[in-house]
């Protein structure tokens, strides 16, 4: 008797059961009474009566969706408008908008990545980056995390175009990569650098320019961004930030903006609201900062470990994954919601309570989470 098609799956789910690894989805409700901190809200802007209404607009405007890939009828004005805020804000060229910041990512590693080119990949950037190098004719090589002089290494044994990527901040630990030294290696070998900004964009630079605009290497002709929209600016998307040369490289040779229908207007306009917002109030990137140096500073020092955050992101270690799990669970069952991280989501394997400092939270709130978490805390 043939064995049924997905019979194997059965024995990948006991293996998961065993290790704790169990994924279950779970819907929220629209009114849900929880504080939050475990979305990538990090200036607070997803529910902003400016940003609602300019997405609703949009869509009023628009349509619900942008009916086509970019290329037909996929870019309206509107996207056209957010690629030049983008550019100018962050300080780039150009700018070119996807449905995706993991869209982006692909786009931007697959463009440049030629067959004869090498990929220096850092040991924990996001999973996007991994699958672009993937999905790249290149070679790719993964150095050990923020380390420039293996990137030097690599780049120095290669003959031939070569690029180095890297998060700027990394998801998992909230830490920023060394962007200043990483493009002296690739300035050294003429390799350009591609830096995903997803977790710097709204929190680190002047008033919320970014990692690289914070480095002083936005703009620069061998350097390139990769944008979320989803995280700070509390839409949905993605981006490619550059050179008008590579920008328009990718219109043409990226297979994630060629083959993919354009960002839906709503997004586009919610995420052009909340850029207008973020250049009228430019404290809101310190704001998350400060959330999250307070958040680390007062967990430390009740005894719990945690990296030091370099942007709006406080992970929290936890002695196992089942213990992680459940943690997050009573942290829940009081009315925070934290984020929980546990392997294979994490290079490390450690898992990690990870804490979202949003710009609009108050003191009160802030003290209120510290206390929720102490209180919840494993006592292993
Ligand atoms: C570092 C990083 N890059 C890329 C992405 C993907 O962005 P998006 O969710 O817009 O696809 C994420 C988000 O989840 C991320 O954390």
């Amino acid at each position: 008797m043939p064995r049924a098609p997905f019979d194997w799956i059965d024995g990948a789910t006991e293996r998961r059961e065993r290790a704790g690894l169990v994924r279950v989805l779970r819907s929220r409700a629209a009114d849900q009474d929880l504080l939050d901190l475990a979305s990538n809200d990090y200036l607070g802007l997803t529910r902003h009566p400016a940003v609602t209404r300019g997405a609703a607009d949009a869509a009023l405007r628009w349509g619900a969706g942008s009916t086509g890939s970019r290329l037909v009828t996929g870019t309206t004005a509107l996207h056209t408008e957010l690629e030049e805020a983008l550019a100018r804000f962050c300080g780039f060229e150009a700018a070119l908008v996807f449905s995706s910041g993991y869209a982006a990512n692909l786009a931007a590693l697959t463009a440049l990545g030629e067959r004869d080119a090498l990929i220096v990949s850092d040991a924990g950037n996001h999973a996007s980056i991994v699958d672009g190098c993937r999905l790249s004719r290149a070679q790719t090589e993964v150095v050990p995390h923020a380390d420039p002089e293996a990137v030097r290494k690599a780049l120095d044994a290669h003959d031939g175009p070569a690029l180095a990527v890297s998060d700027s901040v990394f998801s998992v630990d909230g830490d920023a990569a060394p962007l200043p030294e990483l493009a002296a290696a690739c300035r050294e070998f003429g390799a350009a650098l591609v830096v995903d900004d997803a977790h710097g964009l709204g929190v680190l630079g002047e008033g919320g320019r970014g990692g690289l605009h914070a480095a002083g290497l936005a703009g620069a002709d061998d350097v390139v961004a990769t944008l979320t929209l989803s995280k700070s600016l509390g839409s949905q998307g993605g981006a490619v930030l550059g050179p008008a040369r590579v920008i328009q490289h990718l219109v043409n040779a990226a297979r994630t903006f060629i083959f993919d229908t354009g960002l839906a207007p709503a997004a586009v306009g919610g995420a052009l609201a909340a850029l207008r917002l973020i250049e009228a109030e430019p404290e809101r990137a310190g704001r998350a900062r400060a959330v999250a140096a307070e958040l680390h500073g007062r967990l430390t020092a009740a005894g719990l470990q945690a990296a030091r955050p370099d942007a709006a992101v406080v992970s929290v270690r936890a002695p196992s994954p089942e213990q992680a799990v459940a943690w997050a669970a009573d942290c829940r069952g009081a009315g925070l919601a934290v984020g929980c991280f546990r392997p294979p989501s994490v290079p490390d394997g450690i898992s990690r309570l990870r804490l979202t400092a949003r710009a609009d939270l108050t003191q009160d709130q802030v003290q209120w989470a510290v206390d929720t978490i102490l209180r919840t805390a494993p006592t292993a």
